[in-house]
């Protein structure tokens, strides 16, 4: 692993998401071992007049240390703190950006004192429309020292453009400062420990030669779990042949809560279907990579988005929970979604006529993240099955985190009946005592450590709009309106019927319980 100094520059320190999202899982990598303090600085920069002091006391509250139930600030969290300097400036002008330049300077003149390299990651938790500007300063004034060696990297947030044109407009300035591999789009759905076992799950169950690749022990051994017990069930089943619908679900049981300003001019396809879900999809339909390497696995990312057949308007239900406008940042006669259910085709021959239902909604009954893969009826069935329900294989990506099988069996008892029952994963009983991970914990550490498998590639992101702006143009146009529904429901009830026409059977009666420890 490389040493040296690392300097950990976070843009927009006094927003929302670095307070939430960047410290904390700073916070829980440095617990963890994995910034050492020899090596590792912090610095904040935002644009407020603030000293070093008042950024930590701002973040100081989000930042939980579950060791410690007692002492509320545990010594980790002060020690933590005290590697946060505060730098103020603007993000178009170059005095502020000289400034953190020198303070970066400075400290990895101190810390390497003896040897090391020059490494430099900056954490844009900035609005998009400053993402030119700012990268253009760092390129002028904050490159790592190339004397020193080592390496100067980007974070970038989405939305990364409001549709193709923008995306691409925004890449292109981007692009033309830094080169792809310093770039990490962040989509934090990649980091969900799920969502990194689908990937790991599927290629096990598709690969036979990683031993070529240099992957660390833990990983490796992991996959020889995994191949041994997981490449007979999935590999023959993966497919049209068998598998009949899939749905890719983001419900959450509250609306916009103080978004709303945010939330109007994206709308839910842009905030999580177009990114977040899709990249499950992605992960779900795309075909075996030539290997592990991050490459390699987005080459496979960009095919199967470039697959996917343009979305029929029978086949979109847009919603807007009632009361959504009362919002004072939104406006009176917004026309925004915040519920969508549509179905994505894909033309090749592993799922050619398969629907890929995605399914995302704010203010809803519930709040889950799933994937649903249900196969086919069992054909010339003599149980009559079909009133129980088929098979499904269901992964939960939250809350609960699980994945569990969904299976047909005799009624136990003296009763000669079917009933539907379950093989279940769940990993808080299953894996207890382990800690997992925040997202952007486990994306932060890989864009420390170079490895951008769980990162978004230009070409890749210019094919996910090239999926949906057409409709979203529709939309903001005024052509195509979403339908009112009731915050607390399941949203609107054209989405359901969507779902029965696509052929989604539900089981009535069953309900998936998480067991309890
Ligand atoms: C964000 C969206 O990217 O993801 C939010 O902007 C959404 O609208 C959030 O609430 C959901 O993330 P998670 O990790 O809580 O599922």
């Amino acid at each position: 692993p490389e040493t040296g100094c690392l300097s950990i520059i976070v843009l927009g320190a006094s927003g929302d998401l670095a307070k939430k999202k960047t410290f904390p899982a700073l916070f829980n990598l440095y617990r963890q071992g994995f910034l050492p303090a020899e090596e590792v600085h912090i610095f904040g920069y935002a644009r407020t007049k603030i000293s070093d002091e008042e950024l930590r006391n701002r973040i100081r509250g989000f930042l939980v240390d579950n060791k410690a139930a007692s002492s509320k600030y545990s010594d980790d969290v002060l020690k933590f703190l005290e590697l946060i300097k505060y730098v103020s400036g603007s993000y178009d002008t170059e005095d502020g950006f000289r400034k953190l330049d020198k303070e970066i300077s400075e400290h990895e003149i101190s810390k390497n004192s003896h040897e090391g390299s020059s490494r430099r990651l900056f954490y844009l938790a900035l609005p998009p429309s400053v993402y030119p500007s700012v990268c253009k300063m760092i390129r002028n004034c904050c490159m790592n020292k190339s004397d020193l060696g080592g390496w100067t990297r980007i974070v970038v947030e989405k939305p990364f453009g409001r549709d193709l044109e923008s995306a691409e407009k925004l890449s292109t300035q981007i692009g033309e400062l830094f080169d792809e591999p310093q770039i990490y789009r962040i989509d934090h759905y990649l980091g969900k420990e799920l969502v990194q076992n689908l990937v790991d799950i599927y290629f096990m169950a598709l690969s036979f030669s990683f031993s070529k690749y240099p992957i660390s022990s833990h990983f490796y051994s992991f996959i020889q779990l995994v191949l041994r017990f997981a490449n007979r069930f999935f590999l023959p089943l993966w497919n049209r042949d068998n598998i009949h619908n899939v749905q890719i679900v983001f419900r959450e049981d509250f609306g916009t809560d103080g978004r709303g300003g945010y939330f109007d001019e994206y709308g839910i396809i842009r905030d999580i279907i177009q990114n977040h879900l899709l990249q499950v999809f992605c992960l779900v339909a795309m075909e075996k990579p030539v290997s592990l390497k991050p490459e390699h696995i987005r080459d496979e990312k960009v095919k199967v988005l470039q697959s996917v057949l343009p979305i029929t308007d029978e086949e979109v239900v847009l919603g807007q929970y009632e009361g959504y406008r009362d919002d004072p940042t939104v406006p009176d006669h917004s026309n925004t979604p915040t519920f969508a259910t549509m179905v994505l085709r894909i033309h090749n021959e592993r799922w050619e006529g398969v629907p890929f239902i995605l399914k995302a909604g704010k203010a809803l009954n519930s709040r889950k993240a799933e994937i649903r893969v249900q196969f086919k009826d069992v054909p010339g069935d003599i149980f009559k099955c079909k009133k129980q329900g088929r098979n499904e294989f269901v992964i939960r990506l939250q809350p609960s985190e699980a994945m569990y099988m969904k299976l047909t069996v005799k009624q136990p008892g003296l009763d000669m009946s079917t009933v539907q029952s379950e093989l279940d994963l769940s990993y808080r009983q299953r894996y207890q005592g382990v800690v997992i991970p925040e997202a952007y914990e486990r994306l932060i550490l890989d864009t420390i450590r170079g490895d951008q498998q769980h990162f978004v590639r230009r070409d890749e992101l210019k094919a996910a709009w090239e999926i949906f702006t057409p409709m979203l143009h529709r939309i903001d146009d005024g052509e195509f309106k979403p339908i009112p529904y009731q915050p607390g429901s399941r949203g609107p009830v054209e989405a359901d019927e969507l779902l029965e026409k696509a052929g989604y059977v539900q089981t009535h009666g069953y309900i998936w319980i998480p067991p309890t420890l």
